[in-house]
């Protein structure tokens, strides 16, 4: 049986994948640099700065932009970012975390965040189930993010629990790949289009319930 969870958030807890996309978009409108959802897909769980590293080689204006510029469009794209989550609550937790997530309590098996946010413990905070987590670890503290295994590996230390007896959820491309070289076991929410095809996949939360889990797991070669 598995002993650990370890949860992206943005796309997995909450909706703030969608709130990611659009403050990007509007950040690269700005740029005159047109971004849709098919070049977000490789976005989603990759960090602040290198979420913009890509939108600025995409556009081909790497060169064009300072240091200093950098930096401004970073905290831009996140000032906005925060006013879409200012009003975030209990209502904004996906169906089916909830119930996934005293399931958990219940059966004594630790919890932890792996998110590549910064946002992360205010978000959990918004959304009143901060407590659920045992541990929530600091993605600054990690040398390298996703899709390099180290915050899934950085999340399982962090709750005592081998990555061997772990789950990991994510939504995204990056996210999956760290999991699946950290050693923990991957359940993606998507599409085999985006995530591939050879890992345990939901279309939408309410289908992550801890019999899932159980399954997916029992099923583990
Ligand atoms: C997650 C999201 C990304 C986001 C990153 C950094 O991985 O999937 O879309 O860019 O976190 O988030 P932050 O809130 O620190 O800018
Ligand atoms: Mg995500």
């Amino acid at each position: 049986m598995f002993k650990g969870v370890l949860f992206d958030l943005d796309g997995v807890i909450t909706d703030t994948a969608e709130y990611h996309y659009k403050a990007w978009k509007k950040l690269a409108d700005d740029l005159g640099i047109t971004i849709d959802r098919k070049f977000n897909e490789s976005l989603k769980g990759v960090s602040r700065e290198d979420s913009l590293r890509l939108i600025l080689e995409y556009g081909e204006m790497t060169d064009q932009i300072t240091d200093a510029q950098f930096q401004a469009l970073a905290t831009e794209k996140n000032d906005n970012y925060v006013v879409m989550i200012e009003e975030f609550s209990e209502a904004d937790v996906f169906p089916g975390i909830l119930p996934l997530l005293k399931a958990l309590k219940q059966h004594k098996i630790k919890i932890a965040l792996a998110s590549a946010s910064k946002n992360g413990p205010i978000l959990l905070e918004k959304m009143h189930i901060s407590d659920y987590f045992d541990a929530i670890v600091n993605p600054a503290s990690v040398p390298n993010g996703k899709p390099a295994p180290d915050i899934f590996i950085a999340a399982a230390e962090s709750i005592n629990v081998p990555v061997t007896d772990c789950i990991g959820i994510e939504d995204s491309k990056a996210g999956i790949a760290a999991i699946k070289a950290s050693g923990v076991l991957p359940i993606g929410v998507g599409q085999a289009a985006d995530l591939g095809s050879d890992i345990a996949l939901v279309d939408a939360t309410d289908k992550l319930t801890f019999d899932y889990l159980t399954t997916v797991w029992a099923s583990k070669q």
